[in-house]
């Protein structure tokens, strides 16, 4: 089967960019990005998207592309926004600086019948953001579509090229997939994509990149670096999957993992340095010292325990990675601080990091997870901070607040598995206030510390709300907490909203 990427997207560095090969794919099609210097790298893709971007046509150093190659391969062009510009001033048009930019919702009203806007209706809502308009179009340019004000906001260049000032990829066009349909309609292929094609694609890309050298992978016990290391496996290189037992993992997290790899059929090597990390944090009550010194005891247990790395496997997602139309690269910037240490930055400089999943969204990986017979327990777990439960016990930790942590939060995670919660909330856990209260025992007064249960909904951690647990469940855990935990005698349920709160407690 060919696996060749069908669309090629040209990245000019829109904040949307990813989107489109998103798009892309739920329409069934395997699409790719490229950097504008390297559309060549397809050969014979079978349709060209060019993305918006936040530069300006006019400038000197401006993104191009060769006009005449694209025209020479004959397949179905879209300009999107700067995409769309760009095409303009290459075919004689031109392209001025509007005198306001130009971000929101605006109207589309189709006309002249173009194939672009089939099965529309007369007039739907657009998703503009951009500054520079086609001020004049080109020869033989035909309007297909115009905004509320009567301005051209799409046009037809040639047989084949198109443009359009607008963003279909963004959901608030509301009819932006048909757009992208209606284009790929005009593609001279059939969708192709589906899980298995792309597992195909990705296990073909992991041997060519792999050769004959041996992969270290972490594993956390999470979805990506689950993924990773089962995609790796398929793929038949020589790995090593090694996983950290940082002690401050939840209850029975290293059994689960570890019986989900034997249940995998793959060797996993548990790596149990929970004493060192323990020590390394022993007295330690500063938030960002503790997560440095977490940080650090993680990169030297896990690099001593690897030897000498050939290359390095990261799970990252393509949501970590920034593109830059400039950088000549995709993988050029990695968000997450974890990613970042200075070794890794050293072993990438060295080309021996590999990230075999820079290409797939979350809901993406699970579906390849599932493809793979992961199980769903460990595809749909929530998000866990690196530090582990060392961010849920605020001040000092010690083994006895972390007990009390772990069952705490194994009966919490119990009861919203079992009420059908778990999969509503978007984060959930328990975690340990660092106050002692008085309560009463028997005939005792006890003087004990207290919890703090919080489970929130979220998109991307930035911002967060609480969740509307009712009231009974939260009794019923509650009562099992306060009845089975030893050494507490008080529990909270966290009903603050991040901002100004955080998800987790440090
Ligand atoms: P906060 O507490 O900042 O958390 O609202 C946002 C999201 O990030 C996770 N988190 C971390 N993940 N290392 C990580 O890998 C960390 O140091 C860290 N701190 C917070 C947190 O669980 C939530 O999903």
């Amino acid at each position: 089967m060919d696996i060749l990427p069908q669309i090629s997207v040209i990245d000019f560095g829109s904040q949307y960019t990813q989107l489109i090969v998103r798009r892309l794919r739920e329409s069934g099609y395997f699409a790719k990005l490229y950097h504008p210097d390297s559309l060549k790298e397809n050969p014979s893709p079978k349709g060209v998207i060019l993305s918006g971007g936040p530069s300006s046509v006019s400038d000197s150093g401006a993104p191009d592309i060769d006009l005449d190659y694209l025209r020479g391969l004959e397949v179905p062009v879209l300009g999107i926004c700067y995409g769309m510009q760009l095409l303009n001033k290459k075919h004689g048009g031109m392209v001025e600086p509007g005198t306001t930019r130009e971000y929101g919702p605006a109207e589309l009203r189709p006309e002249g019948n173009s194939v672009l806007f089939e099965k529309m209706s007369g007039s739907s809502q657009i998703w503009m953001s951009h500054s520079d308009t086609c001020t004049q179009l080109p020869d033989g340019a035909k309007v297909i579509g115009r905004n509320e004000e009567g301005l051209p906001v799409a046009v037809q260049l040639s047989e084949l090229i198109f443009g359009i000032q607008f963003h279909p990829e963004v959901t608030h066009s509301h009819e932006g997939k048909t757009v992208i349909e209606n284009f790929l309609s005009l593609v001279d292929d059939p969708p192709r994509f589906n899980m298995d094609s792309f597992k195909e694609l990705l296990i073909k890309q992991v041997r060519e990149e792999v050769g004959e050298r041996q992969v270290i992978c972490g594993v956390s016990g999470g979805v990506d670096s689950t993924v990773l290391a089962v995609l790796l496996n398929a793929a038949g290189v020589k790995l090593r999957a090694i996983y950290v037992d940082n002690g401050l993992m939840r209850k029975g997290e290293t059994v689960e993992v570890r019986e989900q790899f034997e249940k995998l059929g793959m060797e996993l090597e548990v790596v149990d340095a929970g004493s060192r990390f323990l020590h390394a944090i022993a007295g330690i009550d500063e938030p960002e010292e503790k997560r440095r010194r977490i940080g650090n005891m993680f990169v030297d247990v896990f690099f001593d325990a690897a030897e000498n790395v050939e290359l390095l496997a990261q799970g990252t997602l393509y949501p970590d990675v920034i593109e830059s139309a400039t950088s000549g690269s995709i993988a050029s910037t990695i968000k997450t601080h974890h990613n970042r240490v200075q070794r890794i930055l050293e072993l990438q400089e060295e080309g021996r990091v590999i990230e075999p999943l820079a290409e797939l969204f979350k809901d993406e990986v699970r579906a390849l997870g599932e493809s793979f017979g992961i199980a769903r327990d460990i595809l749909y777990r929530h998000p866990f901070p690196g530090p582990g439960l060392a961010v849920r016990v605020p001040g000092e930790v010690t083994e006895e607040k972390l007990e009390i942590v772990r069952e705490g939060d194994a009966i919490f995670m119990r009861h919203l598995k079992e009420s059908g919660w778990y999969d509503k909330v978007w984060q959930a856990y328990c975690g340990l206030l660092p106050i002692k209260t008085v309560g009463v025992k028997g005939d005792e007064r006890s003087y004990e510390w207290a919890v703090s249960l919080r489970a929130v909904i979220s998109e991307d951690a930035m911002t967060a709300d609480w969740v509307e647990l009712p009231a009974e469940l939260l009794r019923r855990i509650s009562n099992e907490i306060l009845n089975s935990v030893k050494g507490i005698n008080r529990v909270f349920y966290d009903i603050s909203t991040k901002p100004p709160a955080s998800i987790e407690l440090e």
